[in-house]
């Protein structure tokens, strides 16, 4: 479709002709598939997992917290609007949404080239990347291309950067909601992508180059991260003086330019990974970052401050997720607690309690149960601020602990709520009164 005219590839976009392959049915890829599906396209999924493959076929959904997939999924598979298979096939628009991933603090994008090396005919194809990439990873995606097959992105195929910018488990809410931001290496290749992702999406942004879109992805995710490393430093200057940090930043809020996050652990997939996509790559142009770094050393310091006021060997963890309100549990900062808890002393023994989650099989024990989970515990740390945990009754819970100390992560809890029942609050940049 690359070589058309603009005309014909807008009557064929309407006319919903395009032929689509998504690689990589993960999280963000399958909702992206079956939207596209949804909108009338003949969607392929491609996944080298072969299990993964076979499960969607028979249109059952492996993500069961994606709100609306399984309708989704099974409504499109049954009406042959989407296949899944293992095998990579080019079709005329294709969207790579393998996993990015980070080794140590380096950028481990193998999956990216992975592709990029399979491609065998990519003459009149557009290739748009959407994973989350280290900048100029796009243009090394051309050039792969170009090395194996001798066709030259921007002259024989289109190819583009659009930064997936959802939220599992949200994604089909999320793909419907922001705006899709979109780089070409050209003009033709940005304009294309554009037509296509505005069948769902609410608005396009078109940038200058796939460069662009690659760093507005990072960056979005860098500043939340140095956001709420100023919010963490602040809790630990409240510390110093006795004051309530949450206090400072709220009266700090009202002011119009002013926009301070809440403190606290950094999990997930994107917050604690993406400023490193930047780091590596500036520091290897000589160039080092000293404030997103900084911003990251002070995030990932958190846990150690938490487990500091940690007291006894018993310790009941509220909150698994890495987010409220939501299964959701890759890179969550529960598990950084639980490490730091650990480093601090072999001693501890830990159990975690979560709404959403219990009976899986972690190397911790996981209850679904909250006076089980704070039974006999000597200390109590709310990590995840669900909102089941508004309603909490303290008088139980002091019974139920052989101590007495509740630590609040994320400044949920009434202090004086929880301290008229005996027992002592410690609320990460908060005032303690005991
Ligand atoms: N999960 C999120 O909330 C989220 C949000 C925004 C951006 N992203 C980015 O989107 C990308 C995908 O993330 P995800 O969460 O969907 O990952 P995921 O791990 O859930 O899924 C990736 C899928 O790709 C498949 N895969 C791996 N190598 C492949 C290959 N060579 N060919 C075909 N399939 C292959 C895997 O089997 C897996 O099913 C990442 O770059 C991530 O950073 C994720």
């Amino acid at each position: 479709m690359y070589l058309l005219s603009e005309e014909e590839i807008r009557e064929k976009v309407k006319k919903r002709e395009v032929k689509i392959s998504v690689i990589g049915l993960g999280r963000v890829g399958l909702p992206l598939a079956a939207t596209l599906a949804d909108c009338g396209f003949d969607t392929f999924g491609i996944d080298i997992n072969g299990e993964l493959v076979k499960k969607i076929n028979a249109g059952d959904s492996p993500f069961k917290d994606e709100v609306g997939l399984s309708e989704l999924l099974k409504r499109n598979v049954e009406e042959g609007r989407l296949t899944a298979t293992v095998s990579l096939e080019e079709r005329e628009f294709n969207i790579v949404t393998v996993p990015t991933l980070i080794r140590g603090e380096e950028p481990d994008i193998e999956a990216i080239y992975a592709v990029a090396g399979a491609i065998r005919k990519p003459r009149d194809k557009v290739f748009v990347l959407e994973s989350t990439v280290p900048p100029l990873t796009t243009q090394r995606f051309g050039e792969i291309i170009a090395e194996s097959t001798g066709y030259k992105a921007g002259e024989d195929f289109g190819l583009a950067y659009s930064p997936e910018r959802v939220q599992a488990p949200q994604v089909l809410r999320d793909l419907k909601t922001y705006p899709k931001i979109v780089g070409g290496i050209d003009e033709k290749s940005g304009f294309i992508a554009s037509e296509v992702y505005s069948c769902f999406a609410p608005g396009i942004i078109r940038v200058s180059s796939p460069l662009v879109a690659e760093m507005d992805k990072i960056i979005e995710n860098t500043h939340r991260d140095l956001n709420i490393a100023f919010a963490n430093e602040l809790a630990r200057i409240c510390e110093i003086y006795g004051v309530d940090v949450y206090e400072i930043i709220k009266t700090a809020n009202s002011q119009p330019y002013c926009n301070i996050l809440n403190p606290g652990l950094v999990g997930g997939h994107c917050i604690p990974m993406d400023p490193y996509y930047i780091l590596s790559e500036v520091e290897r142009r000589g160039y080092t970052a000293n404030l997103i770094k900084e911003a990251r050393r002070i995030n990932e310091a958190m846990a150690n401050h938490v487990a500091g006021r940690v007291e006894g060997e018993k310790v009941a963890i509220l909150g698994l997720s890495f987010k409220p309100d939501i299964k959701t549990f890759e890179h969550t900062h529960t598990l950084k607690l639980i490490d730091a808890l650990k480093a601090k002393s072999r001693e501890h023994e830990i159990v975690v309690h979560d709404p959403f989650w219990g009976g899986e099989e972690f190397d911790f024990r996981v209850e679904k149960d909250i006076y089980k989970v704070v039974e006999g515990a000597d200390c109590v740390i709310l990590a995840t601020a669900h909102s089941a945990y508004k309603k909490m009754d303290w008088e139980e819970i002091g019974k139920r602990m052989r101590g007495d100390l509740i630590v609040d992560v994320r400044g949920f809890f009434d202090a004086e709520e929880v301290e008229a029942k005996g027992l002592r609050y410690k609320g990460i940049g908060r005032v303690f009164h005991s």
